[in-house]
């Protein structure tokens, strides 16, 4: 038996819920391409329960998530999600009843995203090289405009009024500011840029500027900055390796992570973790992308984001050197050129994922 090898596997219970459109196809793959690392390292093994909750099946039953799904989730080690979300189902009726009563429910308070040019890989950015676009956003993940208060009056007659109430709370803004220090601390350079628009929301976003100053008293070998986040997508754009760790508000981070992913090349490499620290409650892993009903069922989604999130849970597990080999592996694929149209290539997800596989059979 390889000295690396554990007298017994570590065995952890993933629920994967693939969702709609390419969630389905990019869960596929994340799945075997995990069982390949499995059987390869042979030091953890995956207990994987799939759960059907679909827009597909809501059209059906009525609900995506049974009444007790928020219960059976809790009884995972983590959670593998695809994405949610198809065109016969408003968009805010897939969101609100599987992906965000489950980050709520399971206090996943944290989104953490990281971005990087993966190697073979190129930004459209004229001149940014690989190195010079290596952040992580770290999204409140819990409040916000996110928060769910708001509501729709007169809603049948031509005075209809609609209101969207942010929330934030100290609560709130403190523990996620904590986790960005640690984040910005645990990285090289050790520098943490806080994006709000406390010139126009004077509320909320004043509190999240004032708490930002007073956790930084505590990480005094933290470099710090401050941006608005209008100026904040101009300084993403023309000067991205001025930045290293972000934190932003639930929507700002949003929208900035879909820019970021787009300037490291496509928002198809790029993973979230929703994190529970206090790890009372399992946390869960997805590519940041949605459903794209444009592109599904043609078996051209580019699995890597996937991956990586994948790689990302084995970490939160505590499999460092298992995230690590399958991080090596999907960047000597990228690197070898063999890649979706999204990232310039011609290969089909399948086509990744044996790639990505058999590198992984390297690692053994
Ligand atoms: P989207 O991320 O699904 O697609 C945006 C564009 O990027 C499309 O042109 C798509 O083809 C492309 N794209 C996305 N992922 C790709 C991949 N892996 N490989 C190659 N190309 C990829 O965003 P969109 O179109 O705004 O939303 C579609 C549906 O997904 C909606 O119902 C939306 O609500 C839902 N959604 C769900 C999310 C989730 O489950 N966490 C996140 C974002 C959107
Ligand atoms: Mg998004």
């Amino acid at each position: 038996m390889p000295s690396h090898i554990r007298e017994r596997a570590q065995i952890y219970r993933i629920a994967s819920i693939p969702g709609d459109g390419i969630g389905v196809d990019i869960t596929e793959a994340a799945l075997r391409v995990l069982a390949t690392l499995s059987t390869t390292l042979g030091t953890f093994e995956l207990e994987t329960t799939t759960f059907d909750w679909s827009s597909a099946n809501y059209l059906t039953r009525g609900h995506y998530m049974p009444e007790d799904g928020l219960t059976q989730l809790k009884a995972f080690d983590a959670i593998y999600f695809g994405a949610v979300g198809w065109p016969s189902v408003p968009d805010h009726i897939s969101l609100w009843n599987l992906i965000l009563p489950i980050r709520k429910a399971l206090n996943q308070y944290v989104n953490v995203r990281p971005t990087r040019i993966l190697a073979g890989t190129k930004s459209p950015l004229v001149g940014c090289e690989r190195g010079d676009l290596d952040w992580v956003i770290v999204r409140e993940n819990s409040e916000g405009e996110y928060a769910g208060q708001g509501g729709i009056s007169h809603e049948h007659s031509d005075h209809a009024i609609g209101t969207e109430l942010a929330i934030f709370t100290q609560v709130g803004i403190e523990r996620i500011m904590r986790f960005a220090f640690e984040t910005a601390r645990s990285r090289p350079r050790k520098k943490l840029t806080m994006v709000t628009k406390s010139n126009a929301q004077r509320h909320g976003m004043v509190l999240w500027d004032r708490i930002f100053y007073e956790v930084a008293k505590g990480y005094e070998d933290v470099d710090i900055d401050k941006m608005l986040v209008d100026a904040m997508t101009v300084r993403m754009v023309l000067n991205p390796k001025s930045l290293d760790t972000i934190v932003a508000t639930n929507l700002h981070a949003d929208i900035l992570s879909d820019l970021a992913a787009a300037l490291s090349g496509s928002i198809g490499i790029a993973p979230s973790s929703n994190l529970d620290p206090t790890r009372k409650n399992p946390s869960m892993f997805e590519p940041i992308h949605g459903s794209a009903p444009d592109i599904a069922g043609k078996g051209i989604a580019n699995p890597v984001g996937a991956f990586w999130s994948a790689a990302e849970m084995v970490r939160w597990l505590g499999e460092e050197k298992a995230a690590d080999g399958l991080m090596r592996a999907i960047e000597n694929v990228t690197a070898a050129g063999v890649s979706t149209k999204d990232l310039g290539g011609s290969a089909d997800t399948k086509t990744v994922t044996d790639a990505v596989c058999k590198e992984i059979e390297k690692l053994g």
